[in-house]
């Protein structure tokens, strides 16, 4: 018998292996980019009918893994299906991002649901187990979840902002319910993520995209501390769940994520020092990241010397080859493949 986990390089990293060749795939690596998804995408009546339709969602998971044969597929999805299934209405308009009906003052959150509703989320967990079904064995299958103070920053907005001033403020005004919030989207982030491994994921990231912005304090309180919880309460029930952490823009504060929260690696943005990560976090943990997606974007000569830049700093130790942050719509099929013959020096 194969054992599954040893045959995937991600995991082998995961684990703390140092593997030659490095895993690589991509955040948004299924998206705008590919004519393929475009096509799907034009067939599913909203973003959201897309993501809760586990026939086609699975298809545009695996169609980045048939053309460029990552390491790891991610489940087509997104963050904001977890206030969807705490009952808070969303929607992705065309060009313009999420909206949700805000939660604009503290009596709000009394129209939530008190926990995440299995059945709205049951779609993504049957996308994963067809994903599953139809990977090749040497490809892991990565969950995933927003971090509580990213998703509630969208949450008490209702849209994407450039500095999450809303949520801020809130945050002050309001620290009681807020605190509320934040508990209420641990608890729901930690049984969607196990539902997740349960559905048949090895992996999961928590993205924190909005980790940067915050003061000292508050990073502790509603970064670090809430995503701590999440991954006890997830391994308490998947004691093996292997979990990355991205939380973005957090700079030299990345070493105190580290210290606090117990993940098995660490994701990295594009502005993260390459000498600095490699001294200070790769010795503690495998880091994950961290090619800035406009390089990406630009590809030619620009794109080679960041890669190489890159795997010049992180190759020696336990490294998974990714994105600083997401692909950009825009970015030529031609780049991604460029970077990944790359990376496996092919
Ligand atoms: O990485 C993948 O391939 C998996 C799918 C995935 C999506 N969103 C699909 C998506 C993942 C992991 C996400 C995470 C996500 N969603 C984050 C955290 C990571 C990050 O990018 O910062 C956030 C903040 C969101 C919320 C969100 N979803 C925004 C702000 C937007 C609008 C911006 C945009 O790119 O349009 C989305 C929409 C979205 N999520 C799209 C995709 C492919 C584009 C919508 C479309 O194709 O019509």
């Amino acid at each position: 018998m194969q054992n599954a986990r040893t045959d995937k390089p991600l995991l082998r990293v995961l684990a703390g292996e140092r593997v030659s060749v490095p895993p690589i795939w991509l955040m948004r690596q299924a998206g705008r980019y590919l004519p393929e998804y475009r096509r799907i995408r034009e067939e599913a009546e909203s973003f959201l009918s897309l993501c809760f339709n586990p026939r086609l969602a699975a298809e545009v998971t695996l169609q980045p893994i048939r053309r460029f044969a990552f390491d790891a597929a991610i489940v087509f999805s997104d963050i904001l299906v977890v206030p969807h299934a705490l009952g808070q209405r969303v929607r992705f308009e065309v060009g313009e991002g999420p909206r949700l009906d805000a939660l604009s003052e503290p009596d709000a959150l009394q129209r939530l649901r008190p926990t995440i509703d299995h059945a709205a989320l049951a779609p993504v967990y049957e996308t994963i187990a067809q994903v599953k079904s139809q990977l090749p064995l040497a490809v892991a299958l990565v969950g995933f979840c927003g971090a509580p103070w990213t998703v509630a920053t969208y949450m008490i907005a209702g849209r994407g902002t450039a500095d999450q001033l809303p949520a801020r403020l809130f945050a002050y005004q309001h620290p009681r319910a807020f605190a509320e919030l934040i508990e209420r989207l641990v608890d729901a982030s930690s049984a969607y993520l196990a539902g997740q491994f349960e559905a048949g994921a090895d992996a999961v990231q928590i993205f924190d995209t909005w980790a940067g912005i915050l003061p000292d304090e508050e990073f502790r309180k509603w970064c670090t501390e809430p995503v701590a919880r999440i991954v006890a309460t997830v391994r308490s029930r998947i004691p093996e769940a292997r979990i990355i952490g991205f939380p973005r823009g957090a700079g030299t504060r990345l070493e105190r994520y580290l210290a606090a929260v117990p993940v098995d690696a660490i994701g990295l943005d594009w502005m993260v020092d390459l000498s600095f990560a490699r001294e200070h976090l790769q010795k503690q943990r495998p880091i994950q990241g961290n090619l800035d997606p406009l390089a990406l974007l630009a590809g030619g000569d620009t794109l080679d010397r960041a890669v190489d830049a890159i795997l010049d700093a992180f190759a020696e130790g336990p490294f998974i080859f990714n994105l600083g942050h997401g692909v950009l719509p825009e970015t030529p099929v031609a780049h991604v493949e460029q970077l990944v013959a790359r990376v496996r020096r092919a």
